[in-house]
């Protein structure tokens, strides 16, 4: 790829602004500071931006573990978007599916259109877990509904598997991701949702990493997305 092209993937700034750079010497390619924006580069070349070593990868992922009052967007106007709170500077990256703005916990970030696809595609049931707390007791049959399709106005869902915590809280594995899904779910055994958090996407999970805290994930999980041990 060209030497520019490289330099705004990763977030140093817009074409123009990186050409500058490249102009004033401060990027270094291979020990030579007279590079050109279009010189060839690619993930293996030793390219210093200010003395820095940069380093380039195709793809990233990330795990976010997801605050409340953030959208799951890449921009908006008015409100936090998830976005803010990767520490990358690449601007290619986008959420897998979407996790409401009051809804906290997993959620996978990456520029990998491919798996990204893959992944929210009805087609690989993958397996998310919530964690619910409702403003009244369950039912006693809120297991037999919910572990049956139920038909909404949009879609009909396929059974989930719930597990009971206390009288108002509880866990809910679907495999789909429908908008306010969970919340519409609930609803249907006639109770709403007063916090709600995804605790497992697939085989990740936040495991110790704090709410509003972000990791990239290891090679292993990456693998086990790809290899589909969702
Ligand atoms: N279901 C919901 O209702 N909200 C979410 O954020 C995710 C699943």
């Amino acid at each position: 790829m060209r030497l520019d092209k490289y330099l705004t993937d990763l977030g140093k700034g817009s074409r123009s602004t990186v050409k500058e750079l490249i102009k004033k010497g401060r990027v270094r390619v291979e020990g030579v500071a007279k590079a050109k924006p279009e010189t060839p580069v690619d993930e293996t070349s030793v390219i210093l931006l200010d003395g820095e070593q940069l380093k380039y990868s195709t793809y990233e992922y990330y795990l976010l573990n997801k605050p409340a009052g953030y959208v799951t967007a890449r921009t908006d106007d008015r409100k936090k978007v998830v976005m803010e709170l990767i520490p990358s500077g690449r601007t290619d990256l986008s959420p897998v599916g979407r996790l409401d703005e009051d809804t906290e916990g997993v959620l996978l970030i990456t520029n990998d259109g491919e798996l990204n696809h893959r992944l929210v595609s009805p087609k690989h049931h993958v397996k998310k877990t919530y964690y619910a707390e409702l403003d009244a007791d369950l039912p006693e049959n809120a297991g037999e509904i919910l572990g049956q399709p139920i038909e909404f106005s949009d879609f009909t869902s396929l059974p989930a598997e719930y597990e009971k915590i206390t009288a108002r809280s509880a866990y809910l594995i679907i495999t789909e991701g429908k908008f306010h899904q969970v919340k519409r779910m609930f609803h249907h055994v006639g109770c709403e949702v007063t916090y709600l958090r995804r605790d497992a996407f697939g085989p990740l999970t936040a495991g110790d990493l704090a709410v509003g805290e972000a990791r990239e994930l290891t090679e292993e999980e990456v693998a086990l997305l790809k290899k589909g041990h969702l």
